[in-house]
């Protein structure tokens, strides 16, 4: 009998959004006349971008076609994509090289298949409370990890603690699920703890589009030595609307290297372009054809649209939580808005109350770690007229 992974055993059941979708069912079963308004969505809702359809139409058009058809394609990404995200990163301040970007299927992917790359007797840190993800895909690898508190005393902003080695460091940055946002000098206390440390930081930026304060970082990069010491996972998931599409980039330093035990010279970058290329395909020609006029001025700019009003939305939230002087994070540069939960109540028990009273559903904090317990967590990717609707209800909540 083959033996499984057992590491498996040691994972939590992930019931979150089973458990939302249970409760909600049976509140409208009881309640069909209530009409349910969900702020829990993490998931993007505006159409793609007009420019985006144009392009993938044409790339599919091209797949039809002797001439222009397209197989398998380099598993780091087409140059044209690889050129047009390094491009968007120098207009940013950051130089790239071309081998150092590799395009991806999205952020859960290579944040997860990252793991590959480290011994498992690293130790890990990642927040709390955390996108799941990151403590699922080390558990399933059997690897240490340490929660680093993340509470309204440090604006769910957590600094490294210097009595605390870490090898490993998750960092996510406009946060999921706080919305918090690190600043350039709060990075850079992270980079030099990790170069002193001789840690690798994991930098997930999926909400970088999001960040309207020019004074914040929307790469890791825009730190210096942080290409010493960091890897960064984007995504055009939130960017773009691609949930549904499927694309994202890694950017891993070349700068970014270990000494083996025998004293052999690692690369991160190599040992990632090896990894990839014995386990990845690369993403489908015509995604992305699509991804790059992402960032093409046009792209960009509807883009940016499809960002603004989702920010309206967080706006709209952020403005009644002022009004029912409830204290929040987030909901600026980010399209989370993450508040403690009124009267003591539990993430659950708030749940519940919000259901029933006004229908409006939101995200539990307890599903992010010990430290969401009691806080909720509400989204701005609903519509507009929806969003206004479940605020003037969530004004006569309490
Ligand atoms: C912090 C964070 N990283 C990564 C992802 C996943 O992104 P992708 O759709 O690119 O896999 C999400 C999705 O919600 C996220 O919240």
């Amino acid at each position: 009998m083959a033996k499984f992974n057992e590491n498996y055993l040691n994972l939590k059941e992930s019931y979150l959004f089973s458990e939302i979708a249970k409760r909600v069912n049976a509140f409208i079963k009881e309640n069909p006349d209530k009409k349910v308004i969900r702020l829990g969505i993490g998931d993007v809702t505006l159409p793609l971008a007009s420019e985006v359809i144009k392009s993938l139409h044409t790339a599919v058009d091209e797949m039809g076609k002797a001439e222009t058809f397209r197989g398998y394609g380099p598993e780091q990404g087409y140059d044209f994509l690889r050129e047009a995200i390094k491009d968007y990163y120098s207009r940013n301040g950051v130089t790239l090289d071309l081998d150092e970007i590799f395009v991806s299927d999205g952020a859960k992917s290579d944040t997860g298949n990252i793991t590959d790359l480290f011994a498992l007797d690293n130790i890990v840190i990642v927040p709390d409370p955390v996108y799941p993800v990151y403590v699922d895909t080390n558990t399933m690898n059997g690897r240490k990890i340490v929660y680093l508190n993340a509470n309204a005393e440090n604006n769910f902003l957590p600094m490294p603690d210097e009595n605390v080695h870490a090898d490993i460091i998750y960092i996510c940055s406009p946060n999921n699920p706080t919305g918090a946002v690190y600043s350039k000098e709060q990075l850079k206390v992270w980079v030099d703890y990790a170069l002193k440390n001789n840690s690798v930081i994991l930098f997930d930026s999926a909400y970088e589009y999001f960040i309207s304060d020019e004074s914040l970082p929307r790469s890791i990069f825009a730190i210096e030595g942080a290409k010493k010491c960091a890897v960064e996972f984007c995504s055009l998931s939130k960017t773009a609307g691609f949930t549904g599409t499927r694309c994202g980039y890694t950017i891993i330093p070349k700068e970014l290297v270990s000494t083996a035990s025998d004293g052999t010279k690692m690369s991160l970058n190599k040992m990632w372009n090896r990894r990839q290329t014995t386990k990845f395909n690369g993403v489908p020609y015509i995604v992305q054809r699509g991804a790059e006029t992402v960032f093409s001025v046009e792209g960009m700019k509807q883009a940016k649209e499809m960002i603004n009003y989702y920010k309206e939305n967080a706006k709209i939230i952020s403005e009644t939580m002022d009004k029912k002087n409830v204290k929040y994070f987030g909901g600026v540069n980010s399209p989370y808005i993450w508040f403690e939960c009124p009267n003591n109540m539990d993430s659950w028990d708030f749940f519940d109350f919000m259901l029933n009273k006004i229908a409006v559903v939101g995200t539990p904090g307890a599903g992010f770690g010990e430290n969401g317990k009691n806080y909720f967590r509400l989204t701005s990717f609903n519509n507009k007229e929806n969003t206004v609707e479940a605020m003037k209800r969530f004004e006569t909540l309490f």
